[in-house]
């Protein structure tokens, strides 16, 4: 959340000198060209190799941001002021790296740095917005969060509570159904009550766990009730497993909630509480799928700026050398 308008005051300086910086870059050079050369100067004129040797410097500095995350010893600064830094230095490299080039594309390899260059801020412009509006999305469209790696985790506990209340609600499978539930091994959650099932995922701050939400077991089977087992089986266990990606009536919200209330209308009122912790639990199970997907969209634009970081160091330094050595 680095550049959201509330914040912008922390960042009001470092815009203050990105400013200042491409003013100065941008008078100098065309004060210059204006008093001593005929066309735009290119990267060997003196204002050329000046925002030259500037624009890699601070691409040197871009690049430090990645061992400064590796290297846990390696801590000078606080992140936010790395972060602010990369940022508008980041973004000051473009009026510094266009002023160079003199606004021609040169030979292939300068051809090439250019390329990368431009991936490599567009990438960083993309990631920068990523990170502004994702993490509030997950606030907002995903409540039940839960820390990514423990997804799979927290979903099968959840299946094999769904398996406990179909089982308690509709009693033991008759032959029909019996290969299809029985087969499936059911996991006992440790804190689990006689008569009480605990469904979805809690959230833990710190030492405080969140509210656990307890369903009511039904002590007998519900009479009537083999129409939901053959639901679970044939539709609501298939997509607790598999999720999005398969073709569901539970994927959609809408779909799912009238799926349910056909099956709240066919079913004893005694089973509802049931329905409900079940339907909460296909619930649980779209928010972790969006989450995953958010997720994807949070951290994969990094494997496009970073390797590229990095092609960009190594290609701007064999410019640097090609440059100095048929200068
Ligand atoms: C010449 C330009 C740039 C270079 C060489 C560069 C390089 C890098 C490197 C090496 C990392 C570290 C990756 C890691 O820790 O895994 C990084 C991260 C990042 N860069 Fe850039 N970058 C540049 C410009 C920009 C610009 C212009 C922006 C945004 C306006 C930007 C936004 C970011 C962000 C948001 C991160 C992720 C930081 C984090 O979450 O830890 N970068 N960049």
């Amino acid at each position: 959340m680095l550049i959201l308008r509330k914040h912008f005051a922390m960042h009001r300086k470092w815009f203050a000198t990105f400013l200042a910086g491409t003013a100065a870059a941008v008078f100098g050079y065309f004060f210059w060209a204006h008093q001593y050369s005929t066309r735009w100067p290119g990267g060997s004129s003196p204002p050329g190799l000046i925002l030259g040797i500037l624009g890699g410097a601070i691409i040197v500095f871009e690049c430090l941001l990645w061992p400064r995350r590796m290297l846990r010893s390696w801590r000078w600064g606080s992140a936010r002021l790395w972060m602010k830094a990369h940022i508008w230095f980041g973004l000051l490299t473009v009026p510094l790296i266009l002023l160079h080039s003199g606004f021609v594309w040169g030979g292939w390899l300068s051809t090439i740095l250019a390329a990368l260059f431009a991936m490599v801020i567009a990438s960083g412009i993309f990631g920068l917005v990523m990170q502004q509006i994702l993490p509030r999305k997950m606030l907002t469209d995903t409540p039940l969060e839960t820390i990514y790696s423990q997804i799979e985790n927290a979903m099968r506990m959840a299946i094999a509570d769904a398996q406990s209340l179909v089982l308690a609600t509709c009693g033991l499978p008759k032959e029909s159904a019996a290969a299809s539930v029985q087969s499936q091994p059911i996991e006992t959650p440790d804190d689990r009550n006689a008569d009480r099932v605990v469904i979805g995922a809690s959230r833990q701050v710190e030492l405080i766990p969140g509210q656990l939400l307890r369903t009511p077991v039904p002590q007998v089977p519900v009479a009537n009730s083999e129409v939901l087992r053959q639901k679970f089986v044939s539709t609501i266990q298939p997509f607790l497993e598999g999720g999005l990606r398969l073709k569901s009536p539970l994927k959609d919200r809408r779909s799912s909630a009238e799926f349910f209330r056909q099956l709240r209308a066919v079913l004893d009122p005694e089973a509802h509480p049931v329905l409900e912790a079940i339907e909460d639990c296909c619930e649980q199970r779209r928010q972790f799928d969006l989450q995953t997907r958010l997720h994807w969209w949070l951290h994969s634009w990094l494997w496009i700026h970073l390797p590229l970081s990095m092609a960009l160091l190594v290609l701007m330094f064999v410019h640097a050398y090609v440059a100095l050595k048929y200068w």
